[in-house]
């Protein structure tokens, strides 16, 4: 099963302690004609939950094997705690667990002789882990069954019980909530948060906004293998606040009104609502505007984009449609409310 990267040795990590827990510069892996990863710079800094966000096919799983040293970068180079996947093997493993796409466990046997064997792979006292490693999954009553009878859930939840059993500082999960049903979305949303509050840095891929935006500090916005956007996340949001929805009693004049405002801009009228953009004491000064004026206001409110709208605004317009659009489960819909004001600067910072 490819939970069980490498083996594990010494934690402690002294030679490397100031190395971040990913640094990967230049990334790109090519299958023939096709660049699945294009250029790629990532860092990921010691307790951060770093999500890893784009549609299917837009390079994630291929970035995560390319960390985790399961295959070979075209070009770049890959960095964890300072050691590099490839040319240090096993010890630059030291630390990190991690799976990509599903884990693999033997269906015929039980949950926990399957992690038995792993422990007995990892040695350095992972057997003594198992216990807490399915408590923390929630699985110790399930663990005598066989693993072929589990749902997608619970095979998800063991492999990071079998990560677990390596004790690692970071852990790459690759879509980990992709395809549970709700409860099993909550759950695995639950045990990523705990593990994060733990101290553990995590780095996880998904396609779902929502759940990026619910669990993660900083966020790398990938499409067709590119990064076009990487900060912290709640920078990103707030490149997305100054937006407010104006309606009132006569729009047109409002809408003469707000334009003529100093410090209110992008004023368009959408679905009998006025959108603009403006900072706060201007949004007071026109209220009192639309006042003076006769102009009834029946709402003034903010509006911060959500990340399902950022995201569409990022990735809009480049390229073309090259990309389907990113799949969303029901509970991530997006939000049906026009897009919001484009933030400023859009692009990577990294
Ligand atoms: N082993 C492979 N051989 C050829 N093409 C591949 C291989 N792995 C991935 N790809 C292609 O690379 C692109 C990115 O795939 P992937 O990393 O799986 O995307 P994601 O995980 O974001 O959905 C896709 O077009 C996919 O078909
Ligand atoms: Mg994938």
């Amino acid at each position: 099963m490819s939970a069980g990267v490498g083996k594990s040795g010494s934690r402690s990590g002294a030679a490397h302690g100031g190395a971040p827990p990913i640094e990967a510069r230049g990334l790109v892996k090519r299958y023939g004609d096709l660049t699945a990863v294009d250029g790629v710079d990532l860092t990921v800094a010691p307790g951060d939950v770093y999500g890893y966000l784009g549609p299917n096919g837009a390079g994630k799983t291929t970035s995560l094997r390319m960390l985790l040293g399961l295959i070979r970068p075209t070009e770049g180079s890959v960095r964890l705690f300072g050691r590099d996947p490839l040319a240090d093997g096993a010890a630059a493993l030291d630390g990190v667990a991690g799976f990509v796409e599903e884990p693999r466990f033997y269906p015929y046997l039980s949950a926990l002789k399957n992690l038995e064997m792993l422990a007995a792979y990892d040695g350095d006292g992972a057997k003594d882990r198992i216990g807490e490693a399915l408590d923390t999954v929630e699985l110790t009553a399930r663990r005598r069954d066989r693993v072929g009878g589990y749902s997608h859930g619970m095979k998800q939840r063991l492999g990071i019980a079998a990560a677990l059993l390596r004790r690692p500082r970071l852990l790459l999960l690759d879509e980990p909530a992709t395809g549970l049903d709700p409860a099993g979305m909550r759950d695995m949303r639950a045990l990523v948060k705990r593990l994060a509050g733990e101290g553990m840095t995590v780095m996880l891929s998904s396609h779902l906004l929502g759940e990026v935006e619910e669990l993660c500090n900083r966020v790398a916005i990938v499409r067709s293998g590119r990064v076009i956007y990487e900060d912290q996340l709640a920078d990103l949001l707030a490149s997305a606040r100054g937006e407010y929805r104006l309606e009132t009693t006569d729009d047109s004049r409002a809408r003469g009104l707000a334009a003529a405002q100093p410090g209110v801009s992008d004023v368009v009228i959408e679905n009998g609502t006025i959108r603009l953009a403006a900072e706060e004491p201007a949004v007071a000064a026109l209220s009192v505007a639309l006042g003076a004026a006769g102009v009834g206001i029946r709402a003034l409110v903010p509006h911060t984009a959500t990340l399902e709208e950022l995201f569409f605004r990022l990735t809009e317009g480049e390229e073309g449609a090259a990309d389907p659009p990113p799949t969303l489960a029901p509970a991530e819909a997006p939000s049906r409310e026009a897009p919001a004001r484009v933030p400023e600067p859009v692009g990577r910072r990294a």
